[in-house]
């Protein structure tokens, strides 16, 4: 985050945005303090906070969103469990930061967004940041402790055991760049992307459902195969230590993070080096180990992959949570204007949903406005 400033007098608002993400590569390898590659989408939200003038009116936050129509009241007190839906996430945030000892005043909010939800584009982390900044804006908060107040708001007060890459990402994006996060130091360093490669994101529109149980079943997964392996994260692991494990799921597992890792490391590289093709094929390998080891595809998604790698992109992959949402191409620009025009019917003919593609660029990181 760069801006600072943001808090319009005449108004007496103060207005932020945040952007979705999606990840180059590295998926499911945040919280097993591994790598990843996200970029930030140039799709976001934008929160729009003005505080009550009358202090007796001071225990409630009203949010509105144009994209849902409705209206929750937030009490500051607000504990988790009270709230659910969207309105959880901005009650999170809310609470968590009252949490870590940060006063929030009371007043009115409006939403508006461009990021899909369910998509697999971190619409809720994008709000979640919004929102931070938005309450937070005359404070000294770093993005990385927003990033972890988010963090603490999506895994306890919504109850999604998720890691720290979608908030890292929408607070830490440029334009024109992708992060390179180490999620243990949580060093997030820059990566040109020039525009010789066209970035598609495919949306499958069959939402995700990944806060309803599988995620958290991976996530333990992996913890049970750091036991076995003796170590305290995979990330400690080196990267055939899953062959010490016996066959079964987690051994599967623990394979589709120890070469994710080992995967956004080298994709890292190829993108410096503006080598499309090495990049696109650790992107086909990405996907066919959350596919065959990690087990987080749908056939939609794995049509939707597999027709982008055979007609013509660099690489494609699911990205994101998994279950549904999105497929990221890299392509050049023919193949990605072929794939706009020939996929959606493709996917359909098959019986899947219609897709929706969208070309993206890396946009810039969550500011205040
Ligand atoms: C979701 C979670 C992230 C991350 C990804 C998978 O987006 O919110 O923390 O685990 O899934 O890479």
């Amino acid at each position: 985050m760069n801006a600072t400033t943001g808090h319009d007098a005449d108004a007496c608002a103060t207005t932020a945005y945040a952007p979705g993400r999606v990840n180059l590569i590295g998926e499911h390898t945040d919280y097993n303090l591994g790598y990843a590659l996200p970029i930030a989408l140039d799709l976001g939200t934008t929160v729009s906070f003005r505080p009550a003038d009358d202090a007796g009116d001071g225990s409630v936050i009203i949010a509105s969103s144009d994209a849902e129509s409705d209206t929750v009241s937030i009490d500051l007190g607000t504990r988790p469990g009270e709230i659910s839906g969207w309105g959880a996430y901005i009650a999170g945030c809310v609470w968590a930061l009252r949490n870590a000892g940060h006063e929030v005043a009371a007043g009115r909010m409006t939403i508006t967004s461009t990021v899909p939800v369910g998509s697999g584009l971190s619409s809720s982390a994008a709000l979640e940041c919004a929102v931070l900044l938005a309450l937070t804006a005359h404070s000294e908060l770093s993005g990385h402790e927003l990033a972890r107040i988010a963090q603490r708001a999506e895994n306890d007060y919504v109850g999604a055991p998720t890691g720290l890459l979608d908030q890292l990402a929408s607070l830490f994006g440029r334009a024109d760049t992708a992060m390179l996060i180490d999620f243990r130091s949580l060093e997030v360093t820059g990566v040109p992307v020039d525009e010789s490669a066209t970035i598609l994101v495919i949306d499958s529109n069959s939402p995700h459902r990944h806060a309803a149980g599988e995620y958290a079943a991976r996530r333990a997964s992996c913890e049970a195969a750091a036991a076995s392996l003796g170590v305290a994260s995979l990330r400690d692991a080196d990267e055939d230590a899953w062959r010490r494990l016996p066959e079964g799921t987690e051994r599967r597992r623990a394979r589709h993070i120890l070469t994710e890792n080992a995967r956004v490391l080298a994709a890292s590289a190829a993108l410096r080096e503006r080598d499309e093709t090495a990049l696109g094929a650790l992107m086909n390998a990405s996907h066919e180990s959350m596919r065959d080891d990690f087990e987080i595809t749908t056939p939609t998604i794995d049509l939707i992959a597999e027709t982008a790698q055979l007609r013509g992109a660099y690489g494609a992959r699911m990205t994101g949570g998994g279950f549904g949402g999105s497929v990221i191409a890299l392509c050049t620009a023919d193949s990605a204007e072929r794939l706009i025009a020939e996929l959606p019917d493709i996917v359909s003919a098959a019986g899947h949903p219609t897709p929706t593609i969208r070309v993206v660029r890396p946009g810039p990181g969550a500011h205040l406005l």
